[in-house]
């Protein structure tokens, strides 16, 4: 327990004091004190928070989080999707700590350095590798910023101010599809479609256009697949055509809709959302935020289609789940658009302090290179088989409804009435219930109303992805009354 200690002194000194197990005590009591007190944690009524038992984690070690009081648990969401190869992964420390050794920030505005250099190049490289990139479709710009949001933020404005400097000015909206999530700054809540999450700041927002969803479990407009025959489409079609000259860019979530609770759309619909986009003259905006660095099981989810797109966004495992790091990435043939001389003002004007962090971007050339000495993709792929089979065994639950899965992307849908997919009331908290039942039993998870999502590190053994899928499996059966 000496660690603990020297976390709130940082007293060399005291690396041979072993606190007594009434020093622990106070220290964990202290810490959630000061939790409750002074945090306001993201996502979450504060009012049930203060009266909760929370975790403290005080490390992490492979697939794996250990708590204040010692406990091991299984991180079933990559630590909210951003882990890759695991906790204190050695490669990513060392890449980190050698660093930190020569500087941890200088800014991308006038100056710039190797770390961003080297991973712009590494970055263009992977992605030209993993999506078709024949010229000027080609991915070849990097823009960097610290989060998802900020990812989706740059790529609307990007999309924006590319159209003025083309001479299209009427294209100043997007298209965006209902379930979608891209962030929580204000313009990617523009492009937002979750109602829960977004509703409450629409007088804020921007306005856009909008396409169904293609959650086909609960189909927006009343069909089923494939008998609907891609309705959802087609209906995307007909927006664009009645919209195309002030729609600047479709934005959309390849394959997987995320935080609306893994809803993964019918193979071939993100090729037609881009044949749409090229038939009609709109961008397209890849929101890889989720997505992307393997978690579908290839590098990028536009992989599986074959489709590249405008703009990319990246965010979360690209520096491994270690340090904030986003890109932005775009072609050559809208980069060019922003070129001119200064007083023509075409100049992109956007940055963030921490653009280009040297420490996040050490840690992401550490993280990507992993992928390659690792063979990570190759070895996901029986992984996922393991997952999907595991994962079979759920479906028949009396409460579940639909079990979604990607790659290591998974939810599970809870349904009060598998028959008639009647949803469990909002007050019933079936969602939380479930994964608190699943932490008393050592994993995290987390849901998404009453969608208990998955989303394994890429590095858990067949053993752990197990223990991941058993114990959810109880935890649903106890709370749910199997
Ligand atoms: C698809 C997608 N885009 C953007 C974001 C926002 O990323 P961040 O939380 O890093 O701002 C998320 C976060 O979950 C996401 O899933």
């Amino acid at each position: 327990m000496n660690h603990i200690f020297l976390l709130i002194t940082g007293n060399d000194i005291l690396y041979s004091y072993r606190p007594t197990m009434t020093d622990f005590l106070s220290f964990k009591k202290r810490i959630e004190k000061l939790d409750k007190k002074y945090i306001w944690h993201p996502f979450t009524q504060m009012k049930e928070w203060v009266d909760g038992r929370p975790i403290i984690i005080a490390e992490g070690r492979g697939p794996f989080l250990k708590d204040i009081s010692g406990r091991w648990y299984l991180d079933g969401v990559s630590s909210l999707w951003v882990n890759v190869h695991g906790h204190r992964k050695k490669e990513i420390d060392e890449a980190v700590k050698e660093q930190i050794d020569k500087i941890s920030h200088s800014s991308l505005l006038g100056l710039t350095h190797p770390p961003a250099a080297l991973l712009a190049e590494k970055l263009v490289k992977i992605v030209q590798k993993s999506l078709p990139s024949n010229a000027p479709a080609a991915l070849t710009r990097v823009f960097y910023s610290d989060n998802g949001s900020t990812a989706v933020e740059i790529a609307l404005k990007m999309a924006f101010q590319y159209w003025r400097h083309a001479g299209v000015k009427s294209k100043k909206t997007f298209l965006s599809l209902n379930n979608a999530y891209h962030g929580d700054t204000v313009g990617a809540v523009s492009v937002g479609g979750i109602d829960l999450f977004h509703r409450t700041f629409s007088p804020l927002l921007f306005r856009t256009h909008r396409s169904p969803s293609p959650y086909c479990y609960r189909c927006g407009l009343g069909k089923k697949y494939p008998s609907c025959k891609s309705l959802c489409l087609r209906k995307m079609e007909e927006t664009m055509k009645k919209h195309h000259e002030d729609i600047a860019a479709l934005i959309i979530e390849p394959l997987v809709q995320g935080a609306a609770g893994m809803i993964v759309a019918p193979h071939g619909f993100l090729k037609t959302a881009r044949r749409l986009c090229n038939k009609y003259n709109i961008l397209m905006i890849a929101d890889e935020v989720a997505t992307g660095f393997g978690r579908t099981g290839k590098m990028f989810a536009c992989e599986h289609e074959e489709v590249t797109p405008d703009i990319l966004c990246l965010a979360k495992g690209i520096t491994g789940g270690y340090l904030p790091l986003a890109a932005t990435i775009t072609t050559e043939k809208i980069y060019d658009k922003f070129l001119g001389e200064t007083s023509d003002l075409k100049t992109f004007f956007h940055g963030h302090s921490y653009t280009g962090n040297q420490l996040a971007c050490s840690a992401a050339l550490a993280n990507l290179e992993l992928f390659r000495t690792g063979k990570t993709l190759r070895k996901m792929q029986r992984k996922i088989e393991l997952l999907g089979k595991a994962l079979d065994k759920i479906k028949d639950f009396t409460h579940v409804g639909e079990v979604r899965q990607k790659g290591f992307m998974v939810g599970i849908e809870l349904v009060k009435d598998k028959k008639t997919r009647e949803p469990y009331s909002i007050a019933d908290k079936t969602g939380w219930k479930v994964c608190y039942r699943a932490g008393e039993k050592g994993l995290i998870v987390r849901p998404l109303g009453d969608v208990i999502v998955l989303m394994p590190t890429l590095s858990i053994s067949f053993a752990e992805l197990k223990s991941l899928v058993r114990i959810t499996a109880e935890a649903i059966r106890e709370v749910t009354g199997e």
